[in-house]
């Protein structure tokens, strides 16, 4: 394998072919089996690309180092960020699966990571599903999100996320052109049962997804 490949991973195949693949990025401490069940609720004939981050902090994994929470070290969060997208295409070739139609869901730590790619490497992204994200930098040049769809789902009560950044990063993703929805979760940090199912609806009504007729079809049903 590629030098490209070197994250721990998990791939699971998607059942249509051309499908989405959904990359699951965890969040601090997790791994890349956190989000396999949510990643499969969202897209059930999706492919599933779940990295683990390479960064430890205290034994925690993570996608870039922090200086403290919520300070990011923000050269490190850049050379990490270009690594990941860089194992995203190493992925699609690896695996063939379309790299023009990857999708993130990026939980806190992963949220922010795929912020991130966003404003760095819009090329990777077809669109991103951000639970709890900052805003991980503010671009300083004009980035083209145009035809990229992002949900953002952020916790009123949320006391790792202040509670300006879930607004400014939608402002600074729609003003990049993106197509932003903006969910806001009555809790905390914490992702619960609401943040799917809003995240799924969202999901559905967007082209990101195989109409149902293919993914019924694909499936033998
Ligand atoms: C981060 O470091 O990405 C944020 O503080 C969220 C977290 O991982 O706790």
């Amino acid at each position: 394998m590629s030098e490209q490949m070197s994250f721990v991973h998990v791939f699971e195949p998607g059942g249509a072919p051309g499908g989405p693949t959904l990359l699951l990025l965890h969040g601090t401490g997790g791994n890349e089996h956190d989000l396999l069940v949510l990643g499969r609720a969202l897209g059930p004939s999706a492919g599933l690309l779940a990295p683990r981050g390479k960064v430890l902090e205290n034994g925690a994994a993570r996608f870039f180092r922090r200086v403290a929470e919520g300070v990011f070290d923000l050269e490190d969060l850049a050379v990490r960020t270009d690594e990941l997208a860089n194992f995203v295409h190493a992925a699609a070739f690896e695996y063939r699966f379309d790299p023009r139609r990857v999708v993130a869901v990026g939980y806190s730590n992963g949220a922010n990571i795929a912020g991130s790619m966003l404003f760095r490497r819009p090329g990777t992204l077809a669109g991103a599903i951000l639970f709890r994200p900052m805003v991980p930098f503010e671009p300083a040049t004009a980035v083209d999100l145009r035809r990229i769809g992002v949900f953002i789902s952020s916790g009123r009560l949320d006391p790792i996320v202040p509670p300006e950044h879930p607004e400014r990063l939608r402002q600074l993703l729609s003003n990049a052109g993106a197509e932003v929805t903006l969910h806001w979760h009555p809790g905390g940090h914490q992702l619960a049962d609401e943040d799917l199912v809003a995240a799924s609806e969202w999901f559905e009504r967007t082209s990101l997804l195989p109409p149902p007729g293919e993914k019924f079809r694909r499936a033998g049903l």
